[in-house]
């Protein structure tokens, strides 16, 4: 599986640095941008002094400008040093005093270094970076940063991150040389076999080192918090779409979340919609379905492999929330054909909960994603182009009848029925 990166081919490929070109280093050292700092400056000023910051739309506002304002502010190497050794290195740092217990103990106040040092029973180093505030000398203090990642659906994310996502980031370069630039699209063999040196995709690999597995279920449940939701009814209009011509036997089912996870979607739909026709059910893997803790009764539990046969048939929707993503589109098709197949025409819908990329002005949140969806799955985040490209094939004989967003929502509502 693993390729030979010192393969003299790789020369060949790209451009040899440093023979472009050359500029004056003074480039590196002076504000990327000082041009832009008097009109972020403004806006930010035009905000007033005491903003509004609980409304959502304004922090995020503001939050776009400081960032603005920041990567402007910044010199190109000081930005190189951030990316190289601050990122990785608060990664690092985050990771191991949350594994640690670190930050539970820290949770309710300041704490000397050695206090915590003699209670964890480890050395004194503690990283800080603003991540935890310095009260004196070697004393530290929670932030409601620290406090946050001692909810595991929001700290999770680090340790299964850590240990079954980010070598795949580290050695993309190394992988993308070696195949000379291709968009990889080999789920079985792409970045994430290389980089891990095996035979197993994402899921498998976490499952296979606990607690990963457990951990990116929960990171699962995080990601989504705070988000606008496609159930609200500034979103889609849950109601008309799919209540309304609902088949009321009774043992018809209303929504199947397919790969769901945990059930954070439909516990969510379910608090939201106590009165919902028809059954609710969660499809996903044994591994993951055998993990939940705790799942509003009314929500079945199913063990279902996407790629299989779809066991139920002619359910009111079908429910796909950052599934297709993790897939290039070979195999999305291998998974989209069963589901076409359980779809009843003029009845059932397909709902995917997915980014569609903006042609222009894409969030750093989706094209980080994009990156991370490469070397993670050898796949991407899809344009409205792509999306149809995907399913509108004869093949799988679905049209996108709408694609739902709202203001901030970061992902989309692909409603789908059958030609
Ligand atoms: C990125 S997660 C999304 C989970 C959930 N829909 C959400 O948005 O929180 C992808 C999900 O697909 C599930 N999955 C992966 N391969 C699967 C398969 N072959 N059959 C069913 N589920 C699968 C994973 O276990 C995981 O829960």
């Amino acid at each position: 599986m693993a390729m030979d990166h010192k393969n003299g081919s790789l020369e060949k490929v790209g451009v040899v640095k440093g023979e472009v070109n050359p500029l004056d280093i003074s480039i590196a050292v002076r504000a990327c941008d000082a041009d832009a700092v008097p009109s972020v400056l403004e806006r930010l000023s035009s905000f007033g002094k005491t903003p509004p910051v609980e409304r959502d739309d304004i922090r995020l506002a503001m939050l776009a400008d400081a960032r603005t304002l920041v990567r402007a502010l910044e010199t190109p190497r000081e930005t190189m040093i951030k990316h190289n050794w601050a990122q990785p290195a608060c990664h690092a740092a985050i990771t191991t005093c949350y594994n640690a217990g670190v930050l539970d103990l820290l949770r309710d106040g300041p704490m000397k270094v050695d206090q915590l040092a003699s209670k964890l029973g480890m050395h004194r180093e503690v990283l800080a970076m603003g991540y935890i505030k310095e009260t004196d000398v070697d004393e530290y203090a929670p932030t409601n940063f620290s406090k946050a990642l001692t909810i595991p659906i929001i700290g999770d994310g680090y340790p299964c991150l850590a240990g079954g996502a980010h070598t795949a980031s580290t050695k993309l370069h190394e992988y993308l040389r070696q195949t000379q630039y291709a968009t990889p699209s080999d789920f079985a063999a792409g970045p994430y076999q290389y980089a891990f040196d095996t035979e197993m995709n994402l899921f498998q690999y976490m499952h296979a080192h606990p607690p990963l597995g457990k951990q990116f279920d929960h990171h699962m449940g995080g990601y989504r918090q705070g988000r606008p939701s496609w159930m609200d009814p500034n979103f889609y209009p849950v109601k008309e779409q799919i209540f309304a011509g609902m088949d009321t036997s009774e043992d018809s089912v209303l929504l199947v979340d397919i790969g769901g996870g945990l059930g954070h979607d439909l516990g969510e739909f379910s608090a939201k919609y106590p009165d919902a026709p028809g059954r609710l059910v969660l499809q996903d893997l044994q591994v993951v379905i055998d993990g939940i803790k705790q799942l509003d009764p009314k929500i079945e539990r199913m063990n279902h492999d996407f790629l299989t046969e779809q066991p139920l048939k002619g359910a009111r929707a079908y429910y796909m929330h950052s599934v297709l993503h993790d897939w290039p589109d070979d195999m999305c098709a291998n998974i989209l054909k069963p589901l076409a197949g359980a779809m009843k025409r003029g009845y059932s819908k397909l709902l995917i909960n997915e980014n569609v990329i903006p042609d222009k002005d894409a969030d750093w949140q989706a094209t980080a994603l994009d990156v991370l969806m490469m070397a993670l799955f050898a796949s991407k985040e899809r344009t409205l182009t792509q999306w149809r490209q995907l399913l509108e094939t004869p093949e799988l004989g679905l049209r996108i009848v709408r694609v739902w967003s709202a203001e901030h929502s970061q992902e989309s509502l692909i409603e789908c029925e059958l030609v």
